[in-house]
């Protein structure tokens, strides 16, 4: 606190990430990394990029990125944005796009990032309790209101739901824009960009952080209609115009672009998922029905915390959120093979 603070900085309540030891080494399974490293020919274009040209400004509308992820999604380069990881790429959506008269909507248990760009933004909000179960019901995503933002699958639950689900309410809500946050589609999701040739209000949200095994190097993006990625072009060149290095643009290209290697990760991730689920369900744990990398799991006596600190203890770091509904579990990325089965026989021990 400072009297050289402005009334906003007073006011904010910023997003607290998961941890990033550098005291020891932990088998690290709590912000939804990739366990594998990112496909050999991003490395190389990463290297490749590094040369005498960094002197000069990147390519300040990464249309290297955006062909690569258009061809991927067989849409147009006006149907991209792309941004410094897809948590910019949200606060543009959040300030460009889902600022209205009417309130915004949202899970109750959702991505805690949103309602701290609401609060940033001076954004109204409203929370939609998911069912009992965790599912989310976007029947009750109704009314009147200033835009609809979800994950799917939905975080830290790791639930997903249908397209049919999300092109019904794409029909029953025209007036506003829906957003769907699929950070964690490639695990076992339906993307909803096949949507947006039918419906010019869906803006889908995407990241290089996870399947593409990139969160160092900071790359995320939209795809929707052009007039909502005409809206984030222009906030974002009002703010930086620059948001991707050529560095960043070169490797995600070349990551996009490197179709096999992005299956065989995917696969090899659900697989030690599947693995782990059964694992925990013969330990007693109650979990989750994933579509994500990672699972959403409540141990057996409900003492999720205890366990976070006892895990933590024995070098094993995994997300506990201290949050009404959800504070008797534990959200557990997926690792290797090897990271899970230590995690598991630490865990039997405990
Ligand atoms: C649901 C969801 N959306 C977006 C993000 C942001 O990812 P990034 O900024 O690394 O692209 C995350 C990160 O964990 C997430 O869980």
């Amino acid at each position: 606190m400072s009297q050289y603070w402005s009334k906003l900085v007073h006011d904010l309540d910023p997003y607290v990430p998961g941890e990033q030891p550098k005291d020891q080494r932990y088998v690290k399974l709590n912000t939804n990394e990739c366990p594998y490293p990112p496909s050999p020919n991003a490395l190389a274009a990463i290297h490749a990029a590094a040369d005498e040209r960094l002197r000069l400004y990147p390519d300040p509308n990464a249309d290297e990125l955006k062909d690569a992820i258009a061809d991927y999604y067989s849409v147009e380069r006006a149907n991209i944005f792309a941004g410094n990881g897809s948590d910019e790429v949200l606060a543009h959506v959040f300030c460009g796009l889902l600022k209205h008269d009417a309130p915004l909507l949202y899970p109750d248990i959702s991505y805690s990032f949103y309602p701290v760009y609401a609060n940033l933004y001076q954004i109204e909000a409203k929370q939609i309790p998911l069912r009992d179960d965790f599912s989310l019901n976007l029947n009750d995503f109704s009314g009147k209101n200033g835009g609809i933002i979800f994950p799917n699958p939905n975080a830290p639950t790791s639930m997903a739901v249908g397209l049919d689900v999300i092109e019904a309410l794409l029909q029953a809500n025209r007036d506003s824009v829906v957003v769907v946050d699929e950070a964690y589609v490639d695990f076992g999701a339906q993307t909803a960009i096949p949507l947006i040739a039918k419906y010019p209000n869906l803006l889908v949200v995407q990241t290089f952080s996870k399947s593409r095994s990139l969160a160092g190097l900071r790359v995320g993006f939209a795809v929707g209609h052009p007039d909502l990625i005409n809206a984030l072009e222009r906030v974002k060149n009002s703010f930086n115009s620059y948001p991707l290095g050529r560095m960043a643009i070169a490797g995600a290209a070349a990551a996009m672009r490197d179709k096999e290697y992005f299956a065989s990760t995917c696969q090899q991730i659900i697989a030690t998922r599947e693995m782990t689920v059964q694992k925990l369900t013969e330990l007693g744990f109650s979990v989750l029905p994933s579509a994500a990398n990672f699972v959403f799991a409540r141990p057996p006596a409900g003492n999720a915390e205890a366990l976070y600190l006892a895990l933590k203890q024995r070098g094993v770091l995994v997300r506990y959120f201290n949050k009404l509904r959800i504070n008797e579990y534990l959200r557990i990325t997926i690792g290797t093979d090897d990271e899970m089965n230590t995690f598991l026989q630490i865990l039997a021990e405990l």
